[in-house]
Order: C-alpha cells, then structure tokens, then sequence
C-alpha cells in the first residue's frame, strides 16, 4: 500500500506559479509523505522544466501529455499514472491555497471518503471574482444539482479543489470532457462519506485563466453526458410520457362527465383536472420517480400534495403564458398554448424533481 499523499496538479502555462505553489505544498504538508505530479498538457511558456527542475529538492514529478489536452482528463491520467492511497487535485494558479489541503487529509483520517475545498458553505470565499462570474458559476453549480439529483448533498460540486482516497475511483470509468473532473468521480465513483471544507477561492496570482466559452459549453456537454449515464434524461422522457397520458385522462373525464353525466363543462373540467393530477402523480410514483419515492402512507399522501401544487402553480403559469403571448404580444393563440405548455412542463419538472421528489 502506497500511502504517500498524491497532489495531482494539471498545468497549461503556468510557469510562474508552479515554484511559490510547490513550496507552499510543502509547507502545508510538512511532516507527511507527499508527491506533486503535475500533468502537463505540453505548456508552451516552459512550465514543465520549471517544475522538473525542482525535482532534486523537493518530491515533483511531471507527467507530460503531447497531444491530449484538458484539465479533467489531465486528472485521470495522473490517477492513472500513480498509486497513492490518497489523491488530492489542485490549481496550479496558488486560487486554491496549499493551506487548505492539512485540514481536507485531516478529514480523510476522520473517515471520509472524498473532502471538497468548498467556495458555497460557511466560511467560505470568493477573490476577486467579477459580478458575471459568480453569477455564471452559481447558476452552474444549480443546473447540476437540479438535474443530477445524486449530487445535490454537495454545495460545490464545481469545485477543482478536493482530496479523496483512491478506492473511490478503483472500478470508475471516468471520462470526462471539459474542466469539471469532481462531478465525473462523484457520478461514477462510489463513496459513502464526503464532507465539505470551507476556503478562500483567492485571485489568480500570475498567468491567465484558460476559462472560455468553450469550457461552458464542454460542461453542458459533460452535464448532459452524466444525465444519460445516470437515467436522468429517461427520467425526463418518462415524466413526458406521463404528462401526455395525463392529457388523455384529461380529455376523457371531461367529456364523459359532461355527456354522460350531464355536468356543467365547466365543473367537469374541474374535476378532470384534478383526476388527471392523481393520474399523473401515481404514474410519476411508481414509474418516473420510483427510486426517489417516500416510505408509507404519509409519505405517499405528502408527496401528492406537493405534486398538486406544483401541477396547479403549472397551470397557472400555462393560462398565463397563454394570456400574455396571445393578448399582449399579438402571438396565434395556439403557438401561446405550445409555448405554454412547455413552460408549464419545465416548471413542473423542476419542481418535482427539486421539491416533490427530493
Ligand atoms: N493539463 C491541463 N490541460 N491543465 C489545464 C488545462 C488543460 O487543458 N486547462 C487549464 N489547466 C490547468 C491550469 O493551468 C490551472 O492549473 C488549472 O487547470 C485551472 O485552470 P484555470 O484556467 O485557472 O481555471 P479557473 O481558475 O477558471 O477555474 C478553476 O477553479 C474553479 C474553482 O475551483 C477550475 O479548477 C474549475 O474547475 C473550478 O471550478
Ligand atoms: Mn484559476
């Protein structure tokens, strides 16, 4: 058993921060078996050299990459490429300060499986970060929360900057794309306890950050790729399904009740639309959301009722889509309804999935 700590640390340009951050590493980790290894994705600036060359005082090590590039599947090379026990990845731009790193290996010894450096809990926080980048990057962490349930229990799950211990990862098939490497192992890597530590996510010392849109986009791709791995995109399908049967139940009590039982139309969409919310909520319980589905009766019946009233606050929304594109923007009334009703389905979705079912 190898039980030297691992610090994975990928690199592109980076060659005036790899000294200050290998002897702040040292500094924080003194007293323990440690090894940087910085992956390098064939910087251009020298970065690889400069950190090679630190090799004889202290314990570095570079692992260069000629034609692969990317920060996350960096970190499945050097997880590859080691055997430590103990695997902490890091930035190289000092954002994430060496500091931190004691107190996440402290809760690795208490149990835990994986330790997050945290930028969204208490005693957190944020550097120099622009208004639009916090915004940008709290609505990330919220569309990955949202749909990808699993990993709601983490407050950052954006975040680079996290020790874990090897097991976690020992019959994971990571493949990654783009920047987001702890969502990766937390979808396909099995770990019982995670815990959370707060830090200063500080300014970018020296060198430029290789965030771009394109990494935005890459994470919509990864998001989408772990939705589909995890049944999250057939889930959708299903609740689809369920909300077209829904519309069938709809339509069939409204007119029985009113051709046969001779009721106001009025009254017997009332109804209908309260059959077809039980309807679809059954079907939802026992089909789109059985994994998810409360124990018992109480279970059953609180889950209904927050059902109902996602689905009514839906409804309203749809009536009023309806309204405002038909009346105020002069849209045909039936494109309004389309857009309504699509409206009303992502409404409900989310709600459900966030709040029904959570
Ligand atoms: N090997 C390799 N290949 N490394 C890369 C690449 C690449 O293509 N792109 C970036 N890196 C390295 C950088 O050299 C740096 O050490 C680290 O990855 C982070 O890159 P930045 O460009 O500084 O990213 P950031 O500061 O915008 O975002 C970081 O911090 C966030 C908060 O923790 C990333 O780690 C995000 O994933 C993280 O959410
Ligand atoms: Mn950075």
């Amino acid at each position: 058993m190898d039980t030297t700590v691992t610090i994975l640390v990928p690199t592109y340009n980076e060659r005036d921060n790899v000294i200050p951050l290998v002897r702040r590493i040292d500094g924080a980790l003194a007293g323990r078996s440690y090894q940087v290894v910085f992956v390098d994705d064939d910087s251009k600036d020298g970065t690889a050299q400069v950190a090679a060359a630190l090799s004889p005082e202290y314990p570095v090590r570079v692992i260069v990459r000629r034609d692969k590039r990317g920060l996350a599947s960096a970190i499945v090379d050097g997880i590859k490429e080691t055997t430590g026990q103990v695997i902490g990845v890091m930035d190289a731009d000092l954002q994430h300060p060496p500091e931190t790193l004691p107190l996440l290996l402290d809760e690795i010894e208490n149990g835990a499986d994986i330790a997050i450096a945290s930028r969204y809990i208490k005693g957190s926080g944020l550097q120099g970060w622009a208004l639009a980048r916090r915004v940008i990057s709290r609505g990330a962490s919220f569309l990955a929360r949202m749909l990808l349930p699993f990993i709601r229990p983490v407050k950052d799950p954006l975040s680079g900057f996290f020790v874990f211990k090897r097991r976690v990862v020992a019959h994971a098939n990571l493949r990654p794309t783009g920047y987001k490497i702890l969502l990766e192992i937390l979808t396909e890597g099995e770990s019982a306890k995670l815990t959370e530590v707060p830090y200063t996510f500080e300014a970018r010392s020296k060198g430029q950050s290789k965030l771009s849109i394109f990494q935005e986009i890459d994470y919509l791709k990864h998001v989408y790729s772990l939705m589909k791995r995890r049944g999250e995109l057939f889930r959708m399908v299903k609740f689809s399904l369920v909300g077209i049967s829904g519309v069938g139940v709809n339509i069939g009590i409204l007119y029985s009740l009113t051709e046969f039982a001779g009721l106001f139309y009025l009254a017997s969409a009332a109804i209908a639309i309260e059959v077809s919310i039980i309807s679809n909520f059954s079907l939802n319980n026992y089909f789109t959301f059985a994994d998810r589905r409360a124990p018992g009766i109480t279970g059953f019946f609180r889950q209904l009722g927050k059902f109902n009233l996602v689905s009514l606050v839906g409804l309203a929304i749809n009536a009023a889509v309806l309204v405002l594109f038909t009346e105020t923007f002069g849209v045909y009334y039936i494109f309004s309804q389309l857009f309504g009703i699509a409206m009303a389905t992502a409404w409900n979705y989310l709600g459900d999935i966030w709040w029904t079912w959570k």
